[in-house]
């Protein structure tokens, strides 16, 4: 039985502080052990979770721009992991490529997974891993997630996620809320057994992917924000800068509060101005950070997040209820940040993707995921517009860079498509056209469908910038 929504407080992830680590000198190190834990997720049962720290979702870590950052990753799960940074830009050796595995310790002598070729030169046995982030980006929220090639969607599910957000001197100029006014949300929908275990349709354990009936993506019935079903959020009667994370594996919401969502950020960071949203479509692994004003309200009264696209339990996310007045000096100015526009004629190459079912898996253009095989080899430095056709729903993300969107259907791109971003959420039978320069990295990336059920069965490419 479903626990009763609003009742549980919104947790907040706990910020870690790094430490230094004499092999990476001006670094900020930090050490996180992935680990099974339990969890008090649905009150009164505990949640065997694979946490990042113990925790789901994991620490969140805080990088300054231009600062570099080393996380060692230590694998105690009872699988191998994968560690990706969504949305940095990074050197294609710390990035997760899905079979840069990092074997537990005693693990490897079991022998391979059936069905994973992995490059054995990047196979990890020593039960740990140290990505390093050279930070040569804006300031953004990003997200850490497993990536571990046909196993991502139950790796995620089971917990190995959280927040890495990045500051610098641009965006702290503003006077945007901050402090306990600054709130990452990891909206992530998940369905539990009787006894609280999480429970995900795995075809059979040591294969990747899911049943037949779960081919469009495993949906939950329990709407969890930072690990807690339907939590509430007290908060005055002031600005809040909250970070929308949608970290499900399949599900899309369309948000709505009742009163005015301001985006002033997407996916890679600040826009150029604020764009006002009364309904919110967040696609898996997008990020949109909005400024909500509770200014209006009074002690006492409530204000409830909706998913428009959910029925019953899904179609609440979770609820604000407001202490009372309180000072505040924060505000949206009308200019965020320089966002230039790129012009369609940058671009030297154009390149056509296809997104489409195949019998029993998914592809790109026609093709099952290969990691030894280049679907394309984009030049350093170059712009090239990429296009994107999709049979159904697929929220397309590329690694490495951060694109616009030029146009969808041939159109004006849509209300949720401002900024730079690294996700586009493709509906049906639609053709959408961004513009992407790859910087600073060659070597092995991934562009995938963001559906970790379709990623798993393959609707994933290996691109390779030279
Ligand atoms: Cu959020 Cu390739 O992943
Ligand atoms: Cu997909």
């Amino acid at each position: 039985k479903p626990p009763e929504p609003f009742r549980v407080p919104l947790p907040v992830p706990a910020v870690l502080a790094p430490g230094r680590h004499p092999d990476h000198p001006g670094a900020d190190y930090y050490e996180i052990t992935d680990q099974v834990a339990h969890q008090e997720i649905i009150p009164g049962t505990r949640t065997e979770v694979w946490g990042p720290g113990g925790t789901f979702p994991g620490p969140t870590l805080v990088s300054y721009s231009g600062r570099p950052t080393v996380v060692r990753r230590i694998n105690t799960l009872p699988v191998p992991t994968v560690n990706h940074l969504h949305g940095g830009h990074v050197p294609a050796a710390s990035d997760g490529f899905p079979t840069d595995l990092v074997y537990p310790p005693g693990y490897h002598d079991m022998g391979d997974m059936p069905g994973m070729p992995g490059d054995p030169l990047a196979v990890t046995t020593t039960g740990h891993r140290d990505y390093e982030y050279p930070m040569d980006q804006r300031a953004a929220t990003l997200w850490y997630h497993d990536h571990r090639m046909g196993f991502t969607g139950p790796a995620v599910w089971n917990g190995l996620a959280g927040f890495h957000i990045v500051r610098d001197r641009e965006e702290a100029a503003l006077p945007l809320p901050g402090g306990d006014r600054d709130v990452p949300l990891m909206i992530a929908d998940r369905s539990f057994t009787q006894d609280g275990s999480l429970r995900y349709p795995a075809a059979d354990g040591m294969m990747p992917g899911v049943t037949e009936t779960y081919m469009n993506g495993v949906l939950g019935d329990v709407i969890l924000v930072n690990g807690a079903p339907w939590p509430v959020m007290d908060v005055a009667a002031v600005r809040y800068r909250l970070r929308i994370l949608n970290a499900s594996n399949a599900r899309r919401y369309r948000l709505s509060l009742g009163l005015p969502i301001v985006q002033i950020g997407s996916d890679g960071g600040l826009l150029d101005r604020p764009v006002t949203h009364t309904t919110l479509d967040v696609a898996p692994a997008e990020r949109f950070d909005v400024v909500v004003d509770f200014s209006g309200l009074r002690a006492g009264q409530e204000v409830t997040l909706t998913n428009q696209l959910g029925t019953e339990g899904t179609a609440n996310v979770m609820r604000f209820r407001v202490t009372g007045p309180a000072p505040d000096t924060s505000r949206i100015p009308e200019r965020l940040a320089d966002v230039p526009r790129i012009d369609r004629a940058e671009a030297t190459v154009v390149r056509d993707f296809t997104f489409q079912k195949k019998t029993k898996v998914w592809g790109i253009n026609g093709e099952e995921f290969d990691p030894t095989r280049a679907i394309a080899r984009p030049r350093l430095g170059d712009w090239e517009i990429w296009r994107f056709v999709t049979d159904l729903h697929h929220p397309v993300h590329m690694h490495l860079a951060q694109f616009q969107v030029l146009s969808r259907n041939g159109k004006a791109p849509g209300p949720t498509d401002a900024g730079w971003k690294d996700t586009v959420d493709l509906r049906p039978a639609e053709l959408a056209e961004v513009i992407v320069r790859f910087t600073g990295y060659r070597g092995r990336y991934v562009l995938h469908c963001h559906n970790l059920e379709h990623e798993d069965m393959a609707m994933m490419a290996m691109v390779e910038v030279v």
